[in-house]
């Protein structure tokens, strides 16, 4: 064994209190061979395991510091303003989040050689031909699109060695904020109605199997964009359907709309979905499927 392969990689996973980042930390600590910071806005972390520090992504002083004092290998960026109708009114919130805090990302982690790794979203299309690969032409519809898309453009001309993640419709385990499958059975639980669109298409990603690609992005060192979904393309409709088979809960309660009827400020991709051919083939990623996923969220969440 060469000694560098005793020193325990560092890894700076910013968004640590969102349900990507808190879950991407449970999961990493577990591994044990990496050293974590996790950094987010609040003044305390929803975990207690792993070192936190509360701090501004878009401070740019401040978060250089954070990162040169760490002296991470890998930053993990899952901090975002991910609030995709608020980003149409609250323009320069989301641009300075989304694209400029990249920005300072990419600075620090130019400066000490740090392997970033960077999540994207499938709104940089729109929605027209999906599912989508690697190769397609991007085009967004909202202002929340055009951001990831920017962040995206920053990493490709910043010199920084870089992965670039497309995911889409998150779902699993975190306590940051209740998912959509834990919205659904706590309605459906609740005797109440759900509306669901028919006519929004993709593949829903199980944070988990997100998380499974970013720790092979670590270890085989793979740069470039990956897009990263599960298994199944489905509607929403047909995604929430799923998921009161599994509770065995009252579809009735589930009432069918169009995208068009929720009257929201940014339009959403309706034909999307990402291929994830290149992922599985170079890295072995092997998602779960729905049923999978829903099996796992059931037993840890007790649900
Ligand atoms: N959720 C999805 O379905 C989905 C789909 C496709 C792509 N993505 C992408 O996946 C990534 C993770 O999404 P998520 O659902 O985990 O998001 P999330 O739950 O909204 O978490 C985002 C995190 O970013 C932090 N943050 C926001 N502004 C910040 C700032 N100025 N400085 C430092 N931290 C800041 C937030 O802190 P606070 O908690 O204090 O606000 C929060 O902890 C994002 O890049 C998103 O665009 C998500």
């Amino acid at each position: 064994m060469f000694p560098e392969d005793l020193i325990k990689k560092r890894i700076l996973i910013t968004g640590a209190n969102g349900m990507l980042g808190q879950r991407t930390i449970f999961n990493l600590a577990l591994a044990k061979n990496y050293e974590l910071l996790g950094v987010s806005l609040e003044d305390e972390a929803v975990f207690s395991n792993v070192d936190y520090k509360c701090v501004d992504l878009t401070n740019r002083d401040d978060f250089k510091q954070v990162v040169y004092n760490f002296c991470p290998d890998f930053i993990i960026n899952t901090a975002a303003f991910t609030n995709v109708d608020l980003s149409e009114t609250e323009r320069e919130t989301a641009w300075k989040v989304n694209v400029k805090g990249v920005e300072y990302v990419a600075e620090a982690a130019r400066v000490i050689d740090a392997h970033v790794i960077h999540i994207s979203t499938d709104y940089v299309f729109d929605g027209k031909r999906g599912p989508y690969s690697e190769k397609s032409r991007t085009n967004p519809l909202g202002y929340y699109g055009r951001t990831k898309l920017a962040s995206e453009n920053v990493l490709n001309t910043s010199g920084v060695f870089n992965t670039i993640i497309r995911t889409n419709v998150l779902f699993g385990i975190a306590d940051s904020r209740p998912d959509f499958v834990r919205w659904v059975v706590s309605s459906l639980r609740a005797g109440k109605e759900i509306r669901i669109v028919t006519d929004q298409i993709n593949n829903p990603t199980f944070i988990d199997d997100l998380v499974q690609a970013i720790s092979k992005i670590i270890e085989f060192k793979k740069y470039g964009l990956y897009n990263i979904g599960g298994r199944e393309f489905l509607s929403r409709y047909d995604f929430t359907i799923k998921i009161a088979d599994y509770f065995q809960l009252d579809k009735s309660l589930i009432k069918k709309i169009v995208t068009e009827d929720l009257n929201q400020p940014a339009k959403r991709p309706l034909k999307s979905g990402l291929l994830t051919i290149k992922a599985e083939s170079e890295f072995g990623f092997k998602p779960h499927s729905i049923e999978e996923s829903l099996a796992i969220m059931k037993k840890e969440l007790s649900l």
